[in-house]
């Protein structure tokens, strides 16, 4: 008999450095989760955020969410969650436990259901259940600014995946002839880990997408990132850790003011341009100069303005590109609460992707 107990951002303070927790033969969260998801200016007293199936004693398996709010054209907000980790352990698998443990989120929740970056074995569960419908599917493309033919290639044949060593040797060496390409226009730009007033003013004076997120909420995402640099959580599945890894701001300046701002992660050399505001067309002559310093070998964006933009100017330009897809599902009562002329318009950092 499976018992689901649910925690809102108070009973998981401390969770992780608790008796009980330090027992768990894997981990349903890491500190830094832990902390952020308590911090979360969305995130009220009732939501639970994190919910843990267990058999008896035994933790079978959890899945976390992370409160947010969408606003519709008539300017009502609606509270929903983003499913964010869902796991059941292998000795529990095929016991409907993840079933049970959507069935509760469910009730928290209202049915007001996301789910994004989900893995094809999760994909196909939320199909089963019958709880959730596709969405949308947003497109991205991924650059290489550099061979990177040992993640590439393994993927496709045997051979190369027993060449991996020899294949970074070969990146390596062809990595020493191939510069830093396009130089991209002299602007005036500023790199920044926090937001100043006149940040907070530009941000504010932009037209949001339905998730909208303010100066408030971005200090948030910033001041309380789910990957360590220093610690990896022990026993969990999802990312907590990363040798490299940095989020921070690239503004433009015309005339002593903001014209262009941009909020990305950088992690082990792939960059992310999560958010960004005013006038796109001078975001690619900027990229050039933040791929240089921060060594970027990778950069995926899953805006189709801004893919063309980087079309259109030739900056940066990439040794390889590829696309890629986000599929998104929605709870199917929520799709209906929200309307059919509704304008799902996420942004690339929507949901947990700013975090990871
Ligand atoms: C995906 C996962 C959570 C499913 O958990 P589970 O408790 O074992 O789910 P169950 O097998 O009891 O699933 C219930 C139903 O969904 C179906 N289902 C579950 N996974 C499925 C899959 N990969 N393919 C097809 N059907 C699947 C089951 O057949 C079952 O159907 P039934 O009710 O007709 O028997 C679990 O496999 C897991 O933790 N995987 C690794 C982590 C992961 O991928 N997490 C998702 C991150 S986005």
């Amino acid at each position: 008999m499976i018992n689901i107990v649910g925690l809102n951002k108070h009973q998981l303070k401390g969770f992780t450095r608790s008796e009980g927790f330090k027992k768990f033969y894997f981990a349903p969260i890491s500190e830094l989760r832990e902390i952020s998801h308590a911090n979360n200016p969305r995130a009220t007293d009732q939501d639970i955020l994190l919910y843990l199936a267990y058999d008896n004693d035994e933790l079978a398996g959890y899945v976390g969410i992370l409160p947010d709010d969408v606003t519709l054209a008539t300017g009502e907000k609606i509270h929903f969650g983003w499913l964010s980790t869902l796991f059941v352990s292998e000795k529990f698998r095929g016991m409907q436990v993840a079933p049970q443990l959507l069935f509760e989120v469910e009730k928290n929740y209202d049915k007001n259901l996301i789910v994004t970056e989900f893995t094809t074995s999760a994909q196909r569960l939320y199909r089963k259940i019958g709880m959730f419908q596709d969405l949308t599917v947003k497109k991205a493309v991924r650059y290489y600014f550099k061979s990177n033919l040992a993640e590439l290639l393994p993927f496709k044949k045997e051979i190369f995946e027993n060449n991996k060593p020899l294949l970074k040797k070969l990146d390596n060496l062809i990595n020493t002839f191939i510069p830093y390409l396009s130089s991209g226009k002299n602007h005036l730009y500023k790199i920044s880990k926090s937001i100043d007033p006149t940040l907070e003013k530009f941000i504010s004076k932009q037209k949001k997408n339905p998730i909208g997120r303010s100066s408030a909420e971005f200090r948030w995402i910033l001041d309380f990132p789910w990957i360590s640099r220093e610690k990896e959580q022990p026993a969990y599945l999802f990312s907590s850790f990363a040798k490299d890894y940095e989020m921070f701001w690239v503004s433009v300046y015309q005339n002593q003011e903001i014209v262009a701002t941009m909020f990305c992660s950088v992690r082990n050399s792939h960059l992310k341009v999560l958010y960004y505001f005013g006038n796109v067309n001078l975001i690619p002559d900027l990229l050039p100069k933040i791929i240089r310093k921060y060594k970027v070998k990778m950069m995926t964006i899953y805006d189709d303005q801004l893919n063309s933009s980087i079309n259109k100017n030739h900056s940066p330009k990439a040794l390889y590109k590829r696309p890629l897809e986000r599929k998104y599902m929605i709870h199917k009562d929520f799709k209906e609460k929200l309307g059919k002329d509704f304008d799902f318009k996420f942004t690339d950092g929507d949901g947990d992707f700013s975090f990871t």
